[in-house]
């Protein structure tokens, strides 16, 4: 049992690109496993900062085999866009493999992604205009164009014609746009399959076979428990499974390969597009966050709404989750504030709900009941042991801990790898700026292999 799954505990947006980067450097196999181009990961790694959309952040590492799961939705075009922005900047995607089960984006869902936002009007759900949730509907409807069908020019060609009558016929006779042109898809998409094909492959079984190996394996997440199809905020969510079971029927394993959850989760609380948010503060408070925090989407660009710490949504992702622990982000952001308020249940008509309500009227028009805690006002940005935390601040995360019940095993203090505090026995290697990245001497770590 070598896996340990990262995943996202709010609304996305956690910084769970720097905790997976930061566990990437002990890892032999990084697996994505759900979402696609909507999600966005900033990792920085000392002078250098890349956002990563589709690609793992594994990518970063010569010695890891990264894989994009099954449950990965790709749009090809933004794929080898990242390659070769990747390998522009002299990091080898030699390593990358991509699930023969993957189902592709296609233009035609990315033009459904916006008909779909147009007709729900003020109902809309802010989606990321990525085609993400046509795509899904697509696989769920058996309709769906997949990764292995690249490789059989014929086929690919027989499904798109089947699959493009029915979507010409909506769009020109619905919403009267241009039909998609089979020949033009298909001509784009086999120059696609050129460059992909090597890439192509059983995923499942390479990660099965890791993991007998005894090799480590990290399945990063995107997106967040509340945006989960079916446990987030529906319909205000993503349409794959970014909560745990995301895992397995995004990558082919089982639960008993798994051996840690850690759920990331941010000291206050995010969110992008539209939905319930009952922390939510439109006001200076909201607004020093996302100063402090920088809280523009990775993908969009999107101001992020921002909000006090929900403890009623954190014990949630931790029940439906499972997580066996806790990577707390952004610490630093609340030094900003004399006292934190942190949401411990919400009231609704007279009533006090200490779990998310069963109906969502309750959740969208409850009211927050909060406790203050003092705030600490010190710069902590350069702590890096919990005991060196001012006092307030440890409280705070003391209480994390306890009202979520599980430990808070890593704090983040600012965005560079070096401003984390760790339980240093878990790691490996010592801290450093940006240090495994493209180096000729790299030594992969036992077990690990070089390019
Ligand atoms: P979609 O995934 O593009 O269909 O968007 C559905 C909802 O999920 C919207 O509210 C998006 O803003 C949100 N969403 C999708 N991906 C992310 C992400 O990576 N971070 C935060 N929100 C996301």
């Amino acid at each position: 049992m070598a896996g340990t799954v990262i995943l996202g505990a709010q609304w996305g947006d956690e910084g769970k690109g720097k905790i997976t980067d930061l566990m990437a450097d002990r890892m032999d196999l990084v697996a994505r496993f759900a979402g696609g181009n909507n999600a966005g990961h900033t990792v920085v790694c000392g002078d250098d900062e890349f956002k990563l959309h589709l690609m793992p952040c594994g990518i970063l590492y010569p010695h890891i085999t990264t894989v994009i799961g099954n449950g990965v939705v790709i749009n090809p075009r933004v794929l080898l866009e990242e390659m070769d922005g990747l390998q522009s900047r002299g990091i080898s995607c030699a390593n990358l493999k991509i699930s023969c089960n993957a189902h592709l984006v296609m233009p035609y869902h990315l033009a459904f992604d916006q008909i779909g936002e147009q007709s729900l009007g003020s109902a809309k759900l802010g989606t990321t205009h990525r085609g993400i949730g046509p795509a899904y509907a697509d696989k769920a409807d058996r309709m769906g164009m997949r990764v292995q069908d690249l490789l059989d020019e014929k086929i690919f060609k027989a499904k798109l014609e089947v699959s493009l009558e029915r979507k010409n016929a909506v769009l020109t006779k619905a919403f009267g746009q241009d039909p998609f042109s089979v020949e033009e898809i298909l001509t784009e998409y086999m120059a696609y399959a050129e460059r992909l094909a090597p890439h192509i492959e059983d995923t499942s079984l390479l990660i099965h076979d890791a993991l007998r190996d005894g090799r480590k394996v990290l399945f990063e997440g995107a997106q967040g428990t509340l945006l989960d199809l079916d446990h987030g905020t529906y319909p205000f969510v993503t349409s794959s499974s970014p909560t745990i079971g995301g895992v397995f029927t995004g990558t082919g394993v089982g639960p008993r390969d798994i051996e840690k959850i850690i759920g990331v989760a941010k000291a206050y609380v995010t969110r992008v597009g539209y939905g319930p948010f009952p922390t939510e503060q439109e006001n200076e408070i909201g607004e020093t966050m996302g100063a402090r925090g920088v809280e523009f989407g990775t993908t969009t660009g999107r101001k992020r709404r921002c909000g006090w710490l929900d403890m009623v949504l954190l014990r949630y992702a931790v029940r439906v989750n499972s997580l066996t622990g806790i990577a707390l982000t952004k610490l630093d952001v609340l030094s900003a504030f004399d006292r934190i308020k942190v949401c411990v249940g919400y009231s609704f008509q007279g009533k006090i709900f200490h779990e998310l309500p069963p109906h969502q009227t309750i959740f969208h028009k409850c009211e927050p009941q909060y406790l203050e805690l003092a705030g600490w006002n010190d710069d902590i940005s350069e702590v890096t042991e919990r005991d060196d935390l001012p006092e307030a601040a440890r409280r705070y995360v003391e209480f994390v801990e306890q009202g979520a019940g599980v430990p808070v095993e890593m704090i983040s203090v600012g965005p560079k790898r070096t401003q984390t505090i760790i339980k240093r026995e878990e790691y490996r290697r010592p801290l450093e700026e940006g240090p495994y990245l493209y180096r000729e001497d790299f030594e992969p770590p036992a077990g690990g292999v070089r390019d």
